[in-house]
């Protein structure tokens, strides 16, 4: 039987469309076990009520792209899939479930492939690799898509800093939030996020809170975004007041993300009320920095 445990991830961090992400101590974890014949699929939480548990659920898809490329092919496979992260909220699941049954095939059949191999499937079957890339190898990742080929560049994240998400109880699926955005923009907004996704990868990288809280701004994406995010204005500027030294929309929404640094009862207890008192059924999850990606264990 392998187990393979993938963490949530927080894209796009403001500035860093389509290229940064970090991943975050919240896990879905799969079962994978090999059987003489067939497809089970038994999944244990709250998405079973609308996943798939046939060949088109998204684990299985990316396992069988493994097969392929492997020029390998298993009998039947038995999946048991436990997933925490909530889906089609900004927080990466359908990147969880692409990385778990990319990297659970590869373990089953003796990992022929290699990260980089594994990371341009990923990103083949999701199209960018901000989610993909942090889920598969942990901290803050900076990545880029060339051709097939993807670059990317890893860094530990100090645990000091924690991320408050803000989740609403709607959809916001990445179709949608991708289909109201410009098809151009100005030279002055190309210019404004490439120096602040700079400033901000500086922030994260060497641990400086101020330049991570004058990187967080972005010119691209959020605007046309945050109209979908019903509250979500709302929260980024109360969550400035209570002590955030950042907010952002995470990857394409609904979810609203705050940075902050040391302490955060002020930030815990004030964005609390607010949820319960003035959203309707937000809930607030305080999550730490997952410095190491998937894994994967054998018995
Ligand atoms: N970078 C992506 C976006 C993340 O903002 O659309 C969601 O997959």
């Amino acid at each position: 039987m392998i187990t393979v445990r993938v963490p949530a991830t927080t894209a796009n961090l403001g500035p860093g469309f389509d290229c940064m992400g970090i991943a975050l101590q919240l896990y879905n974890e799969v079962r994978i076990e090999e059987i003489d014949k067939g497809l089970e699929i038994n999944i244990v939480d709250d998405s079973k009520l609308f996943l798939p548990r046939d060949e088109s659920n998204y684990v299985y898809t990316a396992m069988e792209r493994v097969f392929r490329k492997a020029g390998r092919r298993v009998k039947g496979l038995r999946l048991e899939l436990n997933s925490n992260i909530p889906v089609t909220r900004g927080l990466g699941s359908s990147s969880a479930s692409i990385i778990s049954g990319l990297v659970g095939a590869n373990a089953l059949i003796g990992n022929p492939l290699g990260v980089e191999e594994l990371l341009s499937l990923a990103c083949e079957i999701e199209g960018h690799p901000d989610n993909v890339a942090p889920a598969l190898l942990g901290g803050f990742v900076v990545s880029v898509q060339e051709g097939r080929r993807v670059h990317y560049s890893k860094n530990r994240v100090n645990k000091h800093l924690k991320f408050g998400a803000m989740i609403p109880n709607f959809y916001l699926q990445t179709k949608k939030s991708r289909g109201v955005l410009p098809r151009y923009t100005s030279y002055k907004n190309a210019v404004f996020n490439v120096g602040h996704a700079s400033m901000l990868a500086s922030g994260f990288i060497n641990g400086d809170i101020s330049a991570i809280a004058a990187g967080m701004k972005d010119r691209l994406h959020q605007a046309y975004r945050l109209p979908y995010i019903k509250g979500g204005e709302l929260v980024m500027r109360s969550a400035h007041r209570h002590g955030a030294i950042g907010s952002y929309v995470s990857g394409a929404g609904p979810t609203i993300m705050s940075v902050l640094a040391g302490d955060s009862t002020r930030f815990e207890r004030g964005m609390g009320l607010l949820v319960q008192n003035r959203l309707n059924n937000w809930k607030l999850k305080m999550l730490e920095v997952d410095n190491h990606g998937v894994t994967v264990s054998v018995d």
